[in-house]
């Protein structure tokens, strides 16, 4: 395989190398150090099945299913592996765009950490584009951990032994709600983790925030969401962060927890269809 840095340390391109494949062990090795390093890799044309794509992703550990364990909502996709982003009903129709499940997809258009809001959180997310709108729809990731060495020291000190709550629906929320049932909420209540932690395989610092942070134990709410704001501001300024400009069938993967990532807007009555599998943190 040949690997590109798309910048310094954040972010590289990998081609010759085919993922439909069952690649070696070797192979593996090689993308776990780039993703180590990098902590986006972009895979250009790789027109995977949902059954290739799980596989693939398998390879660097248990699938997380995200919100998928705790809600009813009936699925489009066979394989049980992979999360279906895309704007269409079951035949294949693209959604009004005022459909409340426009709610979730719109949300993810804002800075976020995939799985951040239960334990195990997200570990790797692969993102699969297959159908991409005209204009729009980007994705944007920005790296916490160059977020982190770039805090004063001051705002390290101030940061360290933080922890704060992570609540799924909090984006949801923010977007006039999603149509979900009290049972469904409470079927996943928020969780804890640090606001600075070490990212396994790299062994740097990272933030770890975003939109599913609402609070910060032992800090008033209104000091500790202005705190989670202004922290927010600073991680994803346009030094820390890699647009990524969608071709059909780039397979794209990041380490949730070195970076944020966020969709940017696109036409709601256009058709965009993505499909992600993600990997539990250890
Ligand atoms: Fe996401």
């Amino acid at each position: 395989m040949r690997i590109q840095p798309l910048n310094d340390d954040f972010a590289a391109r990998i081609t010759d190398i085919d993922l439909a494949q069952d690649l070696s062990e070797s192979a593996i090795a090689e993308i776990s150090a780039a993703i180590a390093k990098y902590a986006v890799l972009v895979f250009p044309n790789q027109p995977l099945t949902d059954d290739q794509h799980g596989d693939f992703t398998r390879r660097f550990g248990p699938i997380d299913k995200g919100l998928l364990l705790k809600t009813k909502r009936k699925r489009r996709l066979e394989n049980p592996d992979v999360m279906d982003l895309a704007n269409v009903d079951h035949d294949g129709n693209v959604l009004a765009a005022t459909n409340v499940r426009n709610v979730s997809l719109v949300a993810n258009q804002y800075w976020h950490s995939d799985s951040s809001f239960k334990v195990p959180a997200g570990k790797y997310s692969l993102l699969c584009g297959i159908d991409l709108p005209a204009t729009g729809g980007q994705t944007e990731f920005a790296d916490q951990r160059a977020a982190y060495d770039a805090l004063s020291d001051g705002m390290k000190a101030r940061l360290k032994g933080l922890v704060a709550e992570h609540w799924a629906y909090h984006s949801r929320n923010m977007l006039g709600g999603g149509g979900y049932s009290e049972d469904e909420m409470n079927n996943l209540p928020p969780v804890h983790w640090p606001v600075v932690h070490t990212v396994a395989g790299s062994g740097r610092k990272s933030l770890y925030i975003g939109i599913h942070t609402r609070e910060i134990e032992g800090i008033w709410t209104p000091e500790a969401r202005m705190l989670l704001s202004d922290l927010l501001e600073h991680a994803t300024q346009r030094q820390f962060v890699y647009r990524h400009e969608w071709t059909n069938h780039d397979l794209v993967m990041w380490d949730n927890q070195a970076t944020l990532h966020r969709g940017r807007a696109y036409e709601l009555g256009e058709l965009r269809q993505l499909r992600r599998c993600t990997t539990e943190a250890a």
